[in-house]
């Protein structure tokens, strides 16, 4: 079953054609942090109009490298939410525009229930292609990667813990099986992610912000400078703000920072997120009685995250999933995964489905 996946919820253009739910044959992105940087954020009115100019093009270029045309599809999943709800609607008009004139069944599927399909589509461990960046796609108006396509996956068995943690969310779920999942935790305020953008905006190291501020903290002494860390031990949701706070009053004592200080703040700070993100997927893991551990999202690619969660996890008998960085940040074919497992338990959606910005 060939699926054509389609992803247009924040400011990343993406398909890719999957055979099964699991065989990538193309996977194209088309990154637009050309367009924010200059912003330190996303403009979501840039972010869709740049979407549909780069909608088409995107789709040719994952059909072309896959090697299939559009009526060799057998269905399109497509993101219904949440995110952005302008760029949402981008690629879902145009899914559904292609559905409707090729006869093609479409599904919408849930941004969040999608990241952690991730390590159904490579080897769990991931060596290949493991570089850590996201620039590996570039910044051109398409590039494309055929990540890890000849790769047997080692998958988890189910039930499993996935902690999806990007720009947008942070949010432990429960999956009991394909499509049937329930969320157990969610940030209060702002995202991981979000914390590491606002973050690096505020020393001046310019958007998007984690993987700056992972290469800085390698030099960096993480207890350097002691932040609270905000662990919340009586639920599995997340508060970052109060940490970004405390960075902000640091930086306004010690106005200008700078080299070993910068590192050594950049360090600390992210040490505090990593800190929480390990203690509350382990203890989710734990209290559920579950050793399986799936992450995924923009901020997995941080090597002091998946250092840190692999050692803990090793120390406490979980497997632990990572999908290699290629495959955390957004992409088509996590959302052509989920859509196939719809599909294959009769889901279709109507031609009448919305986007939504929260779901
Ligand atoms: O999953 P993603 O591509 O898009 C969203 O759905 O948000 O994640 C993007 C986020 C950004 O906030 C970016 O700063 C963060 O992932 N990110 C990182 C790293 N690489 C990307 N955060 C920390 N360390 C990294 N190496
Ligand atoms: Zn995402």
């Amino acid at each position: 079953m060939l699926i054509l996946g389609i992803e247009s919820s924040c400011d990343d253009m993406a398909a890719s054609v999957v055979e099964d739910g699991r065989k990538i044959l193309s996977s194209i992105v088309s990154s637009q942090d050309d367009i924010h940087k200059k912003y330190g954020g996303i403009v979501p009115e840039l972010a869709s109009r740049r979407h549909i100019e780069t909608v088409i093009p995107v789709v040719e270029e994952a059909l072309k490298q896959a090697g299939v045309a559009i009526k060799d599809i057998d269905g399109i999943g497509v993101t219904q939410g949440p995110g952005l709800v302008g760029s949402i609607l981008v690629g879902l008009s145009f899914a559904k525009a292609v559905a409707y004139a090729m006869d093609i069944p479409f599904v919408g599927v849930n941004h969040i229930e999608a990241h952690p399909m991730a390590v159904f589509l490579e080897d769990a461990r991931c060596k290949m292609q493991d570089t850590g960046s996201r620039n590996l796609y570039g910044c051109d108006r398409y590039a494309g990667v055929k990540p890890a396509a000849t790769h047997e996956p080692k998958t988890p068995d189910f039930p499993f813990i996935a902690l999806v943690v990007s720009g947008g969310h942070t949010t432990l779920l429960k999956f009991k099986d394909f499509g049937d999942y329930y969320i157990i935790g969610q940030t209060r305020d702002d995202a991981a992610g979000e914390a590491f953008d606002k973050v690096a905006k505020l020393l001046g190291l310019g958007y998007p912000g984690g993987r700056v501020i992972d290469e800085l903290a390698k030099q960096g002494n993480p207890n350097a400078i002691e932040f609270t860390r905000p662990y919340m031990p009586d639920t599995f949701d997340f508060s970052f703000s109060g940490l970004k706070t405390a960075l902000l009053n640091y930086v306004k004592r010690h106005g200008e920072i700078k080299g070993k200080l910068l590192n050594d703040i950049t360090a600390s700070f992210q040490e505090a997120i990593v800190d929480v993100l390990v203690e509350k997927s382990i203890r989710a893991c734990r209290e559920n009685s579950i050793n399986n551990l799936i992450i995924s999202g923009g901020v997995a690619c941080n090597s002091r995250l998946r250092h840190k969660l692999s050692n803990t996890a090793d120390a406490e008998k979980i497997n632990l999933f990572i999908p290699s960085p290629l495959l955390c940040t957004d992409n088509g074919a996590t959302i052509a995964a989920a859509a196939y497992h719809k599909f294959k338990k009769g889901s279709v959606s109507d031609i009448s489905m919305n986007a939504y910005a929260s779901m």
